[in-house]
Protein backbone atom coordinates (compact mmCIF):
# COMPACT_ATOMS: atom_id res chain seq x y z
CA UNK A 1 0.00 0.00 0.00
CA UNK A 2 1.13 3.39 -0.67
CA UNK A 3 2.04 6.11 1.54
CA UNK A 4 -2.00 7.28 2.49
CA UNK A 5 -2.73 10.15 4.95
CA UNK A 6 -6.28 11.15 6.42
CA UNK A 7 -7.48 13.94 8.93
CA UNK A 8 -10.62 13.96 10.42
CA UNK A 9 -12.13 16.35 13.04
CA UNK A 10 -14.70 15.28 16.15
CA UNK A 11 -16.32 17.37 18.63
CA UNK A 12 -16.46 16.67 21.93
CA UNK A 13 -19.76 15.22 23.82
CA UNK A 14 -21.17 16.12 27.83
CA UNK A 15 -22.58 13.14 28.64
CA UNK A 16 -26.07 13.68 29.99
CA UNK A 17 -26.63 10.74 31.93
CA UNK A 18 -23.36 9.43 32.79
CA UNK A 19 -20.93 5.99 31.62
CA UNK A 20 -19.61 4.61 33.96
CA UNK A 21 -17.97 1.36 34.73
CA UNK A 22 -17.45 -1.54 32.45
CA UNK A 23 -19.00 -5.15 32.41
CA UNK A 24 -15.85 -6.02 29.93
CA UNK A 25 -13.07 -3.43 30.07
CA UNK A 26 -11.11 -4.59 27.62
CA UNK A 27 -14.13 -4.43 25.01
CA UNK A 28 -15.19 -1.64 27.08
CA UNK A 29 -18.88 -2.63 27.08
CA UNK A 30 -20.53 -0.28 29.40
CA UNK A 31 -22.57 -1.08 32.14
CA UNK A 32 -25.26 1.15 31.84
CA UNK A 33 -26.43 3.26 28.59
CA UNK A 34 -25.89 6.69 28.43
CA UNK A 35 -27.27 10.00 26.52
CA UNK A 36 -24.45 13.28 25.25
CA UNK A 37 -24.94 15.80 23.29
CA UNK A 38 -22.08 16.59 20.58
CA UNK A 39 -20.16 20.09 22.00
CA UNK A 40 -19.91 22.35 18.46
CA UNK A 41 -16.26 24.10 17.90
CA UNK A 42 -14.72 21.69 20.70
CA UNK A 43 -12.62 19.91 18.41
CA UNK A 44 -9.61 16.82 18.13
CA UNK A 45 -8.11 17.35 14.50
CA UNK A 46 -6.50 14.25 13.83
CA UNK A 47 -4.83 13.38 11.16
CA UNK A 48 -3.08 9.97 10.35
CA UNK A 49 -0.69 8.88 7.97
CA UNK A 50 0.55 4.88 7.80
CA UNK A 51 3.90 4.52 5.61
CA UNK A 52 5.96 1.03 5.09
CA UNK A 53 8.71 3.75 5.61
CA UNK A 54 7.96 4.32 9.53
CA UNK A 55 9.24 1.47 12.04
CA UNK A 56 6.92 2.58 14.90
CA UNK A 57 3.78 4.35 15.33
CA UNK A 58 4.47 7.94 16.60
CA UNK A 59 2.07 10.52 18.32
CA UNK A 60 2.24 14.43 18.15
CA UNK A 61 -0.63 15.32 20.52
CA UNK A 62 -0.50 19.34 20.76
CA UNK A 63 2.39 19.80 19.06
CA UNK A 64 4.08 17.52 21.99
CA UNK A 65 5.51 14.37 20.94
CA UNK A 66 4.03 11.42 23.27
CA UNK A 67 5.49 9.02 24.63
CA UNK A 68 4.59 6.07 27.10
CA UNK A 69 1.01 4.58 28.21
CA UNK A 70 -0.63 7.19 26.16
CA UNK A 71 1.16 6.02 23.09
CA UNK A 72 0.75 2.44 23.62
CA UNK A 73 -2.83 2.92 24.36
CA UNK A 74 -3.42 4.10 20.73
CA UNK A 75 -0.88 1.67 19.02
CA UNK A 76 -3.29 -1.16 21.01
CA UNK A 77 -6.54 0.67 19.42
CA UNK A 78 -4.12 1.25 15.68
CA UNK A 79 -3.87 -2.46 15.86
CA UNK A 80 -7.73 -3.29 15.89
CA UNK A 81 -7.57 -0.78 12.24
CA UNK A 82 -4.59 -2.82 11.22
CA UNK A 83 -6.40 -6.29 12.06
CA UNK A 84 -9.32 -4.83 10.11
CA UNK A 85 -7.93 -3.71 6.82
CA UNK A 86 -5.42 -6.87 7.18
CA UNK A 87 -2.33 -4.57 6.27
CA UNK A 88 1.20 -3.85 8.95
CA UNK A 89 2.25 -0.54 8.42
CA UNK A 90 2.53 1.64 11.39
CA UNK A 91 0.96 5.00 11.47
CA UNK A 92 1.94 9.12 11.96
CA UNK A 93 -0.58 10.79 13.92
CA UNK A 94 -0.70 14.35 15.03
CA UNK A 95 -4.13 15.57 16.79
CA UNK A 96 -4.93 18.66 18.37
CA UNK A 97 -7.66 19.58 20.55
CA UNK A 98 -8.88 23.34 20.72
CA UNK A 99 -9.95 23.10 24.21
CA UNK A 100 -8.28 22.00 27.61
CA UNK A 101 -6.67 18.31 27.49
CA UNK A 102 -7.86 15.48 30.56
CA UNK A 103 -10.20 18.15 32.41
CA UNK A 104 -13.19 16.67 32.35
CA UNK A 105 -13.85 17.95 28.91
CA UNK A 106 -13.84 14.54 27.00
CA UNK A 107 -10.70 15.43 25.46
CA UNK A 108 -10.24 11.33 24.88
CA UNK A 109 -13.68 10.59 23.41
CA UNK A 110 -13.06 13.80 20.48
CA UNK A 111 -9.64 11.98 20.21
CA UNK A 112 -10.36 8.31 19.85
CA UNK A 113 -13.52 9.45 17.35
CA UNK A 114 -11.42 11.56 15.28
CA UNK A 115 -8.69 8.66 14.97
CA UNK A 116 -11.24 6.06 14.27
CA UNK A 117 -12.18 8.02 11.20
CA UNK A 118 -8.92 9.02 10.30
CA UNK A 119 -7.46 5.92 10.50
CA UNK A 120 -9.45 4.01 8.75
CA UNK A 121 -9.83 6.27 5.88
CA UNK A 122 -5.91 6.17 5.64
CA UNK A 123 -5.61 2.40 5.71
CA UNK A 124 -8.54 2.05 2.74
CA UNK A 125 -11.46 1.45 5.02
CA UNK A 126 -15.03 2.90 4.28
CA UNK A 127 -16.62 2.21 7.63
CA UNK A 128 -20.56 2.85 8.24
CA UNK A 129 -21.12 5.32 11.64
CA UNK A 130 -22.29 1.97 12.89
CA UNK A 131 -18.61 0.48 12.44
CA UNK A 132 -16.81 3.81 13.06
CA UNK A 133 -18.96 4.00 16.67
CA UNK A 134 -18.69 0.25 17.59
CA UNK A 135 -14.24 1.10 17.07
CA UNK A 136 -14.50 4.20 18.36
CA UNK A 137 -15.70 2.70 21.85
CA UNK A 138 -12.68 0.34 22.10
CA UNK A 139 -10.16 3.54 22.28
CA UNK A 140 -12.64 5.06 25.03
CA UNK A 141 -15.99 4.47 25.66
CA UNK A 142 -17.43 7.80 25.59
CA UNK A 143 -15.74 8.10 21.95
CA UNK A 144 -18.52 5.83 20.45
CA UNK A 145 -20.83 8.84 21.10
CA UNK A 146 -19.07 11.82 19.63
CA UNK A 147 -19.48 9.58 16.00
CA UNK A 148 -22.98 10.70 15.26
CA UNK A 149 -23.93 14.00 15.72
CA UNK A 150 -26.55 16.30 17.83
CA UNK A 151 -28.20 13.92 20.63
CA UNK A 152 -26.73 10.92 20.68
CA UNK A 153 -27.70 7.32 22.69
CA UNK A 154 -25.14 4.76 23.48
CA UNK A 155 -27.12 1.90 24.21
CA UNK A 156 -25.42 -1.08 26.26
CA UNK A 157 -25.74 -3.58 23.92
CA UNK A 158 -25.97 -7.68 24.29
CA UNK A 159 -22.23 -8.33 23.06
CA UNK A 160 -19.59 -7.00 21.34
CA UNK A 161 -21.17 -5.88 18.33
CA UNK A 162 -24.60 -4.64 19.96
CA UNK A 163 -22.74 -1.73 22.47
CA UNK A 164 -22.56 1.37 19.60
CA UNK A 165 -24.02 4.85 19.64
CA UNK A 166 -26.72 6.59 17.36
CA UNK A 167 -28.71 10.50 16.95
CA UNK A 168 -31.30 10.48 18.15
CA UNK A 169 -32.34 13.87 17.63
CA UNK A 170 -30.19 16.04 15.18
CA UNK A 171 -28.30 19.55 16.33
CA UNK A 172 -30.80 21.51 15.69
CA UNK A 173 -33.53 19.60 17.24
CA UNK A 174 -33.24 22.10 20.41
CA UNK A 175 -30.96 25.07 20.89
CA UNK A 176 -29.39 23.78 24.25
CA UNK A 177 -26.04 25.37 24.76
CA UNK A 178 -23.21 24.34 27.02
CA UNK A 179 -21.59 26.86 29.11
CA UNK A 180 -18.35 25.27 30.69
CA UNK A 181 -17.11 27.48 33.58
CA UNK A 182 -13.70 26.00 33.96
CA UNK A 183 -12.09 26.39 37.12
CA UNK A 184 -8.98 24.51 36.65
CA UNK A 185 -7.49 23.49 33.34
CA UNK A 186 -4.99 20.79 34.43
CA UNK A 187 -4.79 17.09 33.33
CA UNK A 188 -7.03 14.90 35.79
CA UNK A 189 -4.90 12.96 38.12
CA UNK A 190 -7.16 9.51 38.10
CA UNK A 191 -8.47 8.99 34.38
CA UNK A 192 -11.80 7.54 33.77
CA UNK A 193 -10.33 4.21 32.66
CA UNK A 194 -8.70 3.81 36.18
CA UNK A 195 -12.13 5.12 37.35
CA UNK A 196 -14.36 3.00 36.01
CA UNK A 197 -12.46 -0.31 37.36
CA UNK A 198 -13.02 1.68 40.76
CA UNK A 199 -16.89 1.68 39.63
CA UNK A 200 -17.79 -1.61 41.47
CA UNK A 201 -16.28 -0.76 45.04
CA UNK A 202 -19.12 1.79 45.62
CA UNK A 203 -21.85 -0.08 47.50
CA UNK A 204 -23.96 2.94 45.70
CA UNK A 205 -23.16 1.74 41.95
CA UNK A 206 -26.07 -1.21 42.26
CA UNK A 207 -28.21 1.06 43.06
CA UNK A 208 -27.53 3.71 39.98
CA UNK A 209 -27.09 1.00 37.35
CA UNK A 210 -31.00 -0.55 38.66
CA UNK A 211 -32.39 2.95 38.25
CA UNK A 212 -30.15 3.50 34.74
CA UNK A 213 -33.30 2.71 32.45
CA UNK A 214 -35.78 5.25 33.87
CA UNK A 215 -33.33 8.09 34.11
CA UNK A 216 -32.54 7.23 30.20
CA UNK A 217 -36.02 7.37 29.51
CA UNK A 218 -36.78 10.89 31.43
CA UNK A 219 -34.08 12.42 29.95
CA UNK A 220 -34.68 11.20 25.95
CA UNK A 221 -38.14 12.13 26.35
CA UNK A 222 -37.17 15.32 28.22
CA UNK A 223 -35.02 16.21 24.62
CA UNK A 224 -37.80 14.88 22.11
CA UNK A 225 -40.18 17.31 23.77
CA UNK A 226 -37.32 20.30 24.47
CA UNK A 227 -38.63 20.20 28.06
CA UNK A 228 -36.14 21.80 30.11
CA UNK A 229 -36.95 21.63 33.28
CA UNK A 230 -37.45 17.86 33.43
CA UNK A 231 -33.50 17.79 31.56
CA UNK A 232 -32.37 20.16 34.23
CA UNK A 233 -34.21 17.38 37.53
CA UNK A 234 -32.74 14.42 35.40
CA UNK A 235 -29.09 15.25 34.31
CA UNK A 236 -29.05 16.37 37.59
CA UNK A 237 -29.50 13.77 39.92
CA UNK A 238 -27.36 11.59 37.31
CA UNK A 239 -24.26 13.68 37.78
CA UNK A 240 -24.81 13.94 41.37
CA UNK A 241 -25.52 9.67 41.73
CA UNK A 242 -22.48 9.29 39.46
CA UNK A 243 -20.13 11.55 41.84
CA UNK A 244 -21.52 9.87 44.67
CA UNK A 245 -20.67 6.40 43.28
CA UNK A 246 -17.09 7.93 42.67
CA UNK A 247 -16.39 9.11 45.83
CA UNK A 248 -17.53 6.33 47.76
CA UNK A 249 -15.32 3.60 46.05
CA UNK A 250 -12.41 1.85 47.29
CA UNK A 251 -10.52 4.35 47.15
CA UNK A 252 -12.21 7.28 46.99
CA UNK A 253 -11.81 9.69 43.70
CA UNK A 254 -13.01 13.47 44.58
CA UNK A 255 -13.14 15.40 41.13
CA UNK A 256 -14.57 17.95 42.23
CA UNK A 257 -12.63 21.31 43.26
CA UNK A 258 -14.12 23.99 46.14
CA UNK A 259 -15.27 26.17 42.87
CA UNK A 260 -17.41 22.91 41.69
CA UNK A 261 -19.24 22.93 44.38
CA UNK A 262 -20.03 26.73 44.40
CA UNK A 263 -21.25 26.17 41.08
CA UNK A 264 -23.44 23.05 41.69
CA UNK A 265 -25.34 25.16 44.31
CA UNK A 266 -25.19 28.42 42.63
CA UNK A 267 -27.16 27.34 39.24
CA UNK A 268 -30.25 25.74 40.47
CA UNK A 269 -30.49 29.58 42.11
CA UNK A 270 -30.52 30.70 39.03
CA UNK A 271 -33.08 28.49 38.05
CA UNK A 272 -35.40 29.31 40.73
CA UNK A 273 -34.62 33.30 39.46
CA UNK A 274 -36.17 32.12 36.58
CA UNK A 275 -33.37 31.42 34.27
CA UNK A 276 -33.49 27.75 32.11
CA UNK A 277 -30.10 26.49 33.39
CA UNK A 278 -28.90 23.40 34.99
CA UNK A 279 -25.48 21.78 35.56
CA UNK A 280 -23.79 18.18 35.18
CA UNK A 281 -19.96 17.39 36.16
CA UNK A 282 -17.77 14.69 34.37
CA UNK A 283 -15.09 13.06 35.84
CA UNK A 284 -13.37 16.81 36.30
CA UNK A 285 -13.73 19.77 38.34
CA UNK A 286 -15.23 21.56 35.59
CA UNK A 287 -19.22 22.69 35.68
CA UNK A 288 -20.87 22.19 32.40
CA UNK A 289 -23.85 24.65 32.67
CA UNK A 290 -26.44 24.12 29.79
CA UNK A 291 -29.35 26.40 29.11
CA UNK A 292 -31.26 27.56 26.59
CA UNK A 293 -29.34 29.94 23.90
CA UNK A 294 -31.77 32.82 24.88
CA UNK A 295 -30.39 32.46 28.22
CA UNK A 296 -26.55 32.14 26.97
CA UNK A 297 -24.97 35.54 27.31
CA UNK A 298 -26.98 36.18 30.27
CA UNK A 299 -25.63 32.53 31.60
CA UNK A 300 -22.13 32.98 30.28
CA UNK A 301 -22.06 36.54 32.30
CA UNK A 302 -23.24 35.42 35.58
CA UNK A 303 -20.27 32.25 35.47
CA UNK A 304 -17.86 35.22 34.67
CA UNK A 305 -18.48 36.73 38.26
CA UNK A 306 -17.53 34.18 39.97
CA UNK A 307 -14.05 34.44 40.72
CA UNK A 308 -12.81 30.80 40.51
CA UNK A 309 -14.19 30.46 36.91
CA UNK A 310 -11.25 31.28 34.76
CA UNK A 311 -12.58 30.72 31.55
CA UNK A 312 -16.52 29.82 30.02
CA UNK A 313 -16.33 27.97 26.68
CA UNK A 314 -19.40 27.76 24.77
CA UNK A 315 -20.75 25.18 22.54
CA UNK A 316 -24.07 24.68 20.72
CA UNK A 317 -24.78 20.82 19.78
CA UNK A 318 -22.06 20.21 17.65
CA UNK A 319 -22.29 17.91 14.13
CA UNK A 320 -20.79 14.12 13.39
CA UNK A 321 -17.17 13.32 13.44
CA UNK A 322 -16.18 14.04 9.49
CA UNK A 323 -13.18 13.93 7.39
CA UNK A 324 -11.40 17.47 5.98
O1 LIG B 1 -14.95 7.27 27.83
P1 LIG B 1 -14.24 7.44 29.15
O2 LIG B 1 -13.51 6.21 29.55
O3 LIG B 1 -13.36 8.67 29.13
O4 LIG B 1 -15.33 7.67 30.29
C1 LIG B 1 -16.18 8.77 30.34
C2 LIG B 1 -16.72 8.93 31.69
C3 LIG B 1 -17.55 10.19 31.93
O5 LIG B 1 -17.10 11.26 31.13
C4 LIG B 1 -17.38 10.59 33.39
C5 LIG B 1 -19.03 9.94 31.69
C6 LIG B 1 -19.46 9.85 30.27
O6 LIG B 1 -20.46 9.15 30.03
O7 LIG B 1 -18.87 10.51 29.39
Amino acid sequence: MPFETATAVSCANIALIKYWGNRDEKLRLPVNGSISMNLDGLVARTQVTFSQGFDHDSLILNTQAVSGEPLKRVTRFLNLVRDLAGFKQYANIISENNFPTDAGIASSAAAFAALSLAATRAIGLDLSEKQLSLLARRGSGSACRSIPGGFVEWKAGLDESDSYAFSFAPPDYWDLVDCIAVVEANPKLIGSTEGHRLANTSPLQVARIQDTTRRLDLCRHAILSRDFDALATIIELDSNLMHSVMMTSTPPLFYWAPATVELMKAVPLLRKEGLPVCYTVDAGPNVHVLCTSDAADLVIKRLNNFPKVNQVLYAKPGAPTRLV
